[in-house]
């Protein structure tokens, strides 16, 4: 039985509409700059070790993997199959809106890291949502949840978008706790721009990652 901590009131998002209809245009961007994205990606090679089956939850057209590094198996999950087929880190996906169904087509203690970016922000079932990761994931497997302070605002439940990041980060820990993760820590990184962007700003996307072990 999965532990529920949030209200309703705390699961409604402005947008309503089901979520497939705005995740039906790919959209070849990025939803991270680039100093954010090679933070994110440093620290999937110190965490993530070579050997490993990997699930890129809610991912796109990149997961953010290093390059030079052949991982034993990726699986992608997201919205827009588009998006995920041009995905050249991911050696399968599968399309699933997860605020309509939480289960997870796969087997028991089958994946060694669990990955989701700029996605737990959407998530209107987080508690069954973290039941599930833990369960697919092998005993002392992990999950790394990263984000920054941006969102489709329309998409959020209102648990998100009435937080600051603190809140964020507290809350995506409490729900894991809830749910039996363990070692459960964050990171939170101000990252100084470099180059051309230091034209723009003196800091790029604050980075935030919540990891957590089975
Ligand atoms: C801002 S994008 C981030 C994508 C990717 N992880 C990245 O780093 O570029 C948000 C992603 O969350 C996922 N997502 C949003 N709502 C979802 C839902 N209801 N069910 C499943 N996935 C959802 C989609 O895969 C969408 O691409």
């Amino acid at each position: 039985m999965v532990v529920k901590t949030l209200t309703l009131n705390q699961r409604s998002k402005e947008d309503n509409n089901d979520d497939a209809y705005f995740y039906s245009t790919p959209r070849f961007v990025h939803h991270l700059d680039e100093g954010f994205r090679s933070r994110l990606t440093e620290l999937y090679r110190e965490r993530i070790s070579s050997n490993s089956t990997i699930l890129d939850l809610m991912s796109s057209w990149v997961s953010h993997l290093p390059n030079d590094i052949k991982f034993n198996h990726v699986i992608g999950h997201g919205m827009n199959r588009l998006e995920l087929d041009r995905n050249n880190q991911l050696n399968k996906y599968w399309v699933q809106n997860l605020n309509k169904c939480q289960k997870l087509p796969l087997e028991d203690e089958t994946i060694d890291t669990c990955l989701i970016v700029a996605g737990w922000q959407y998530l209107q079932e987080p508690e069954e949502i973290a039941a599930e990761l833990k369960r697919v994931t092998k005993n002392n497997g992990q999950l790394i949840v990263s984000f920054s302070n941006r969102a489709f605002w329309t998409k959020a439940p209102r648990i998100w978008i009435e937080g600051d990041d603190n809140d964020h980060i507290n809350y995506i820990k409490s729900i894991l706790s809830s749910q039996g993760w363990e070692k459960v820590e964050h990171l939170a990184e101000k990252i100084p721009a470099k180059g051309f962007q230091k034209i723009f700003t003196d800091y790029t996307d604050p980075f935030f990652s919540v990891i957590a072990r089975k």
